[in-house]
């Protein structure tokens, strides 16, 4: 195994222990947004299982960022939560990172502010159809600096309360990746048309962010390399993305890629837990019609190792940035290839969701292979019992 990926790391000061990152999975343990003893005991246990740093998720950055109802906001309300997670962490020595996020139109929640669901212009929203959120509306420029201004609240929040870094959310089809999507944004202002006014919500998010956590505080993003769709975000427009991030100051980049709308596999790939999916729908319509249509409507991937690796070779190469890579690490073998390709840390889901011991076993046994069959079961039951594995 690799020793460059147990060396320490050191991220704007931030210390390190070695290379591995808990990637942000959305845990479902937090009923109508308050997060019960399962969160605390999860991250804990990634600490004290050698990942160097932890991501909770879902960090939604007000009410009208909620996917559904059972999701922390990040606000004065959160504060208790956050510092008894973030002492969790410390404690077992290890590092904890919130992924702060807003879902854009994608939302199927009745926990909102905004009558209309928020989005860089016009859509249906599909998810919302049977909530009665069945178009967004288009953000008005108030809406935008509010939003931002909520962002910078709450990773200023999560500093406060202990934690190491923020993550901020720019990929899967969430607000600020509906306004990186050409297919999606269809402004005429500042904020559409170019990469360059696509990407302006997001530098602005990061610049409010920065200003109020000061100079010491690691900003992580996450964002697509690829939507994977149609008149979607494409990797050449990512390549230049990831250029800005860094002359905007963020610490590392998150390479992922999928839109939870309309490529929702694309970021995880292998089955599609239908009959999971169908059981926890709460929603009669939306029950029958993924019943009945879940096959056809839903893209199914398949699983390969390190699945993501030849397009994130491609920023890798287009840039001295730290760099974080995602996606299908299941293998010492995989971790080692990641790190010869030149990434600085290695992010990683599904492996530590079925193993929290999965970066010891490596460490001790290079031949060890997580037993993650990509069944996908942990997503298609998230929303009804937590997020947990099935093996
Ligand atoms: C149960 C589950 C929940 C997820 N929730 C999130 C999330 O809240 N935010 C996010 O950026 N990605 C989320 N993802 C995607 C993962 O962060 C990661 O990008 C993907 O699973 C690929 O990594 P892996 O092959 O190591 O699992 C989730 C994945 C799973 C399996």
């Amino acid at each position: 195994m690799s020793r460059k990926a147990f060396t320490p790391i050191s991220l704007r000061g931030l210390e390190l222990k070695n290379c591995f990152i808990k990637t942000a999975t959305f845990e479902g343990m937090s009923k109508k947004g308050v997060p019960d003893d399962r969160l605390f005991d999860l991250h804990a246990s990634m600490a004290a299982n050698d990942v160097a740093l932890t991501t909770v998720a879902y960090g939604s950055v007000n009410e009208d960022g909620l996917t559904h109802e059972d999701q922390m906001v990040i606000d004065d309300s959160a504060i208790p939560h956050l510092e008894k997670l973030a002492d969790a962490v410390h404690e077992k020595g290890g590092k904890i990172s919130i992924q702060l996020t807003h879902c854009g139109y994608f939302t199927r929640s009745t926990r909102y502010q905004s009558k209309k669901p928020l989005g860089p212009s016009k859509t249906l929203n599909k998810y919302g159809l049977m909530r009665g959120r069945p178009y967004s509306k288009s953000m008005s420029k108030e809406d935008i600096t509010r939003t931002t201004a909520d962002f910078a609240r709450a990773a200023l929040i999560s500093l406060r309360c202990g934690f190491d870094a923020v993550e901020v959310h720019m990929g899967h089809g969430y607000l600020l990746s509906q306004f990186l999507s050409p297919a999606i944004n269809k402004r005429n202002d500042e904020y559409g048309g170019s990469l360059e006014n696509h990407m302006r919500f997001s530098l602005e998010v990061i610049q409010a962010i920065r200003s109020e956590v000061g100079e010491e505080f690691p900003i992580l993003c996450k964002m697509n390399m690829e939507d994977d769709f149609q008149q979607g975000f494409t990797l050449t427009e990512c390549i230049k993305a990831v250029q800005m991030l860094d002359e905007h100051g963020v610490d590392a980049v998150i390479l992922s890629g999928g839109f939870t709308s309309r490529t929702p596999f694309y970021l995880m790939r292998g089955e599609i837990p239908l009959k999971e999916m169908v059981e926890s729908e709460t929603n009669y319509m939306q029950k029958l019609a993924l019943r009945f249509f879940g096959r056809s409507i839903i893209k199914k991937y398949e699983f390969a190792e390190n699945f993501f690796l030849d397009q994130a070779k491609q920023v890798r190469q287009s840039t001295k940035m730290p760099l974080v890579y995602v996606g299908g690490i299941i293998s010492s073998q995989g971790i080692e290839e990641v790190m010869d390709a030149g990434f600085d840390m290695i992010a990683i889901g599904r492996a530590l969701i079925a193993e929290p011991d999965f970066i010891k076993k490596i460490k001790e046994n290079t031949e060890h292979r997580s037993p993650c069959d990509q069944c996908n079961i942990c997503v298609g039951y998230l929303e009804k019992n937590g997020m947990k594995c099935v093996l």
